[in-house]
């Protein structure tokens, strides 16, 4: 058996991965909310209460998130897949027809399993991605199942054994 290149490794073994998944927003330029779905979220420190997200440069989100001073992540639940899909596209307005705030600077999708508002405290450039770690200043959890992401597919459920 061929030993698999480092690149393919990689996507087999990252789709493995289960994850939630999120939508990160920012306000870009005056009055613009800019928002994508994001699987890279992740826990930083409890101390203080932090996350970690990686943001590729090709977002046109990625100028803004990077720039701002502050940012949402929302934590989807199990029935917002096409929520997800809407953040995973490239529409031109990913907010039109939904409900949706200004969180000061921050725009805040309504009903999503969780809202963190988060200020930048970090952002350091490898590759092509920018990894930010928020700080958490504000939010709200709800009751709920989360959306979960494994092997290129966001339709599992999550059954407690
Ligand atoms: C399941 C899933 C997870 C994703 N996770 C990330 C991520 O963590 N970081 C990122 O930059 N893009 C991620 N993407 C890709 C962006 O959501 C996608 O490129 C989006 O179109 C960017 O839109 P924008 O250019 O309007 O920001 C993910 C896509 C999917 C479907």
């Amino acid at each position: 058996m061929s030993t698999p290149s480092p690149s393919r490794l990689f996507h087999e073994a990252m789709a493995s991965l289960a994850s939630g998944v999120g939508v990160v927003t920012a306000r870009r330029g005056p009055g613009r909310a800019c928002g994508l779905a994001a699987t890279s979220i992740t826990s930083y420190s409890a101390h203080p209460p932090s996350l970690l997200v990686s943001i590729d440069h090709s977002s046109r989100c990625h100028r803004a998130l990077a720039s701002s001073e502050r940012f949402g992540v929302h934590i989807l639940r199990a029935d917002q897949e096409s929520l997800a899909r809407v953040f995973a596209g490239r529409g031109e307005d990913k907010f039109a027809g939904l409900d949706w705030r200004w969180d000061g600077d921050v725009p805040e999708l309504t009903g999503t399993l969780a809202y963190l508002s988060c200020r930048r405290a970090a952002g350091f450039d490898l590759y092509d991605h920018t990894i930010m770690v928020g700080e958490l200043d504000g939010g709200h959890v709800a009751g709920g199942e989360p959306l979960l992401y494994a092997q290129r597919r966001m339709d599992w459920l999550l059954v407690p054994g």
